[in-house]
């Protein structure tokens, strides 16, 4: 098939990782017969040096007009002035709400050879394997008014929670319809008992689920889901929730598998257009010296093989590869320090067990 997918690498750590993720996809095209065109534009702090803004029109079009865009990771110490007017992450902003990737499906699973990686002990990060499903387009990020003002008792500052119906039910449907393939139950975190917004959230929910007899839907607070992701890990199949408690919750399952490095997400809406990104950040403190780990980037060029182009034997092909490459003791520093190799490395074993496959 012929593709065109974007590759924002961004910044830090970003290129280093987002190159190991091209050359998987270039290997994938070869093997299997296909032709991906893969241009590079600049988003975020990179981006912002470049050209004054942290995506311009013209790379955000690219994005709008290709089959699938892959991120590498945006933001840094240089650009955090937080007075000034334009920030990195506005460029990801962007590209999530322009696009209307309102769903973000970030999968986490315990890793077999990771086991001693994960900060839980073995009997309860062994054959964890959740689906988070965050909402991406509304919730604080986005909410109107978002401003500073000066007052008479000092400065102040307003960030705005407001959901309506109709981007609560299609967030919900999206993760029933990922839980009837599964194990078919659905947790539904919010903070119903202080919030208007949640218990919106919760009533929409409920009525969404009565349209998937087969999956059954729990609620849960969002501070005792919080505490279950680290006490009964397996007990989850689907957890969706809304933006900002999306963002907490997948960074603290994320190390249950033994690193943030190693995870992948797909923001999606309803188009088979996805944006891509491994969930962790640019990493400012490592970019430069070829030791980040890019396995959570490749991971997303698997998810991307998936849902965008719809190559399901191909992401299968890619994430076995990556598998194998982690039971085969591959590692970066994040996962073992003592026996860590560099990121192009990391690239080259996931590369040999792809031609295996
Ligand atoms: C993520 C990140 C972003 C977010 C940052 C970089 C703005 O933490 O994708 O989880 O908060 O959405
Ligand atoms: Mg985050």
């Amino acid at each position: 098939m012929r593709a065109s997918i974007v590759l924002l690498p961004g910044d830090g750590i970003g290129p280093e990782i987002v190159e190991q993720a091209r050359r998987v996809l270039e290997a994938v095209a070869q093997r299997w017969g296909h032709d991906f065109g893969m241009p590079e534009h600049l988003v975020g702090g990179a981006s912002m040096d470049a050209t004054g803004v942290p995506l311009t029109d013209e790379a955000f079009d690219a994005c709008r007009h290709a089959d699938a865009v892959l991120l590498g990771a945006v933001g840094g110490p240089k650009w955090d002035d937080p007075c000034a007017g334009h920030r990195p992450e506005q460029g990801l902003f962007r590209l999530r709400f322009g696009l209307e990737l309102y769903a973000n499906l970030r999968p986490v699973r315990a890793f077999p050879g990771l086991e001693d990686c994960s900060p839980l002990k073995r009997e309860r990060a062994d054959g964890v394997d959740v689906l988070i499903v965050r909402e991406l387009t509304g919730g604080l990020y986005f909410g109107q008014p978002c401003l500073r003002e000066t007052t008479p008792d000092g400065l102040r500052a307003v960030d705005t929670l407001s959901y309506t119906e109709p981007e609560i039910r299609r967030v919900v449907r999206l993760a029933f319809l990922h839980a009837s393939h599964r194990r078919k139950l659905v947790t539904s975190v919010d903070k119903a008992n202080a919030l208007e917004t949640s218990r919106l959230w919760r009533q929409v929910a409920s009525e969404v689920a009565k349209d998937f007899p087969d999956v059954r839907l729990e609620h849960q607070l969002v501070d005792s889901c919080a505490m279950r992701l680290v006490t009964h890990p397996r007990s989850f199949d689907v957890i969706v929730t809304e933006n900002m408690f999306g963002d907490i919750l997948s960074d603290e399952a994320a190390v249950i598998g033994g690193s943030l490095g190693l995870l992948p997400s797909a923001s999606l809406g309803d188009s088979r257009l996805g944006l891509y990104e491994p969930i962790h950040g640019s990493a400012p403190d490592i970019a430069g010296q070829g030791i980040a780990n890019p396995l959570g980037t490749i991971l997303s060029a698997a998810l991307l093989l998936r849902h965008s182009l719809g190559l399901e034997k191909e992401a299968l092909a890619v994430e076995r590869a990556v598998e194998r490459a982690v039971a085969d003791g591959v590692r970066t520093q994040d996962l073992d320090p003592s026996r860590a190799v560099p990121t192009q490395a990391v690239g080259d074993a996931v590369l040999e067990r792809l031609h295996l496959t």
